[in-house]
């Protein structure tokens, strides 16, 4: 039976019933919604409403009930239950009998979702921190490793100046420290208790909830019983981390794509994370990064779908709030499996070292430096870049590098250059010149692994767990 049937004369529809129901997916609710319960239940000691002996037993219930979902949460599937809350209920009833439909007192469905809700992302914010501080850590493995892999830098996807391996895995590292700070923010805003918000008004027994926020682990209670029920920022926040994470993640996955391209060539696939074609006997296929690519989509759908839901809905509960769990859960999942399936890329590749090394040097990259070079002897940037550009022309037409050009033919361009310029446009000094902070120098690739490195080690002591 529904846990409102007393108002109803009229079975409902059972179609009604499976459209409404959300047992199906907040079954994943159930560890927190028996911690939330276990801790309402020593709240409701305090306001006389259960003496401290049916405490005790509706706790010893509400445990062993606990321990059974942790052992196997998909038990909760098999229930007609209406939604999470309804099972536990139900749970407690069959376990303790009448005692256990006293535990609702003063509580409603609407505070205590929201509690099991921002329970639950806490749990995940710790999981997903401790997954992303795993893909950083095989960032700066990587850097490690490959601070001698030198390769072309891109912009517009066009060669421009030479880069290091090494270089690049720490710009994502960056990029994943930042969703890490992003997450801990989020985590700050959302570590408050609704419970005690009764329905929408605030519950009406003169409970303590600063007390009943410190023993389920939140740092504050809320303000306000209407914004408590009503608040779903901590969704979108979360799915908008998930979306920027994920953006990162597709990005990774596209260098990564383009670089094991056959016309690239920078990199080889581990056979662990790439499929063949069921028709073509020489493929194989980057399928891990296609699909962290292409994931993103339902990512941003969940955001997207999330505001859209929220956007104009009436104070306080409303049914349509129940629509938040699936996006995020279905978020979750994929942001996992994408940060795991990254590494596993990471951890697996094999760098071609002289192929990204000739590319480095065949794209004229090193053509910035001839125009420091005339600078550095008098001549104006402006002008400098015009006489390295007729350069480049003349050596494509020569099919040369720069550097494979005759003093003779270097001169007929400009006669400030001299002998010296040789060394000038050597892979090495384009690189150990980037030395100012942030630069690709291998003095200051090294730095940034250093710091990286005891950043890591900082953030590896995780508090939520
Ligand atoms: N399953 C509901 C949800 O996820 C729980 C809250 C139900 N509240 C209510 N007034 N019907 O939102």
């Amino acid at each position: 039976m529904a846990l409102w049937g007393g108002r109803f004369s009229q079975a409902a529809d059972e179609r009604f019933k499976k459209f409404n129901d959300s047992l199906r997916f907040d079954y994943r609710l159930g560890e927190q919604d028996i911690i939330g319960s276990i801790a309402w239940s020593k709240a409701l000691v305090t306001v006389n409403v259960l003496t401290a002996q049916e405490q005790n037993q509706l706790e010893l219930a509400l445990n062993e009930l606990l321990a059974s979902v942790k052992q196997d949460a998909e038990q909760i599937l098999q229930s007609e239950a209406e939604d999470i809350h309804s099972w536990v209920e139900q749970k407690l009833i069959e376990k303790v009998g009448d005692l256990g439909k006293k535990l609702h007192t003063g509580r409603s469905r609407n505070d205590q979702v929201s509690t099991d809700l921002r329970l639950w992302c806490k749990v995940e914010i710790a999981y997903l921190i401790e997954t992303i501080n795993q893909l950083r850590q095989s960032l700066v493995n990587s850097a490690e490793k490959y601070q001698d892999a030198v390769m072309p830098g891109y912009t517009h996807l066009q060669r421009a100046q030479p880069i290091t391996f090494a270089h690049w895995c720490l710009a994502y590292y960056e990029m994943f420290t930042r969703d890490i700070s992003r997450l801990k923010s989020t985590l700050d805003r959302l570590d408050v208790s609704p419970l005690g918000s009764g329905a929408l008004a605030g519950t009406a027994y003169p409970i303590d909830r600063k007390a009943l926020a410190d023993l389920l682990g939140f740092s504050s209670a809320t303000n306000n019983s209407l914004d408590a029920v009503s608040d779903r920022d901590y969704v979108m926040e979360l799915l908008s981390d998930a979306s920027i994470s994920m953006v990162h993640l597709s990005r990774f996955a596209e260098d990564l794509i383009i670089f094991n391209s056959g016309e690239v060539n920078f990199i080889e696939l581990s056979d662990r994370v790439t499929s063949g074609s069921s028709l073509m006997p020489q493929k194989k296929n980057p399928d891990s990064l296609e699909l962290i690519r292409g994931k993103v989509g339902h990512v941003l759908g969940a955001l997207a779908g999330s505001i859209v839901t929220f956007k104009g809905l009436p104070l306080a509960y409303n049914k349509d709030m129940q629509e938040d769990k699936e996006p995020l859960f279905n978020t979750v999942d994929i942001w996992h499996a994408c940060l795991e399936m990254a590494i596993l890329v990471l951890d697996d590749l094999k760098f071609n070292y002289a192929k990204a090394l000739s590319s480095a040097k065949e794209g004229y990259t090193n053509a910035t430096e001839l125009a420091d070079y005339l600078v550095a002897k008098g001549v104006p940037f402006r002008e400098a870049h015009h006489i390295v550009g007729e350069t480049v022309v003349y050596a494509i037409s020569k099919q040369k590098p720069l550097e494979g050009l005759t003093l003779a033919e270097l001169k007929t361009f400009s006669d400030v250059i001299d002998q010296d310029v040789y060394a000038i446009l050597s892979i090495d000094s384009c690189l150990a010149k980037r030395s100012a902070k942030g630069g690709v120098s291998p003095n200051q690739v090294k730095i940034a692994i250093a710091a990286a490195k005891a950043q890591l080690q900082s953030d590896n002591i995780l508090i939520y767990k």
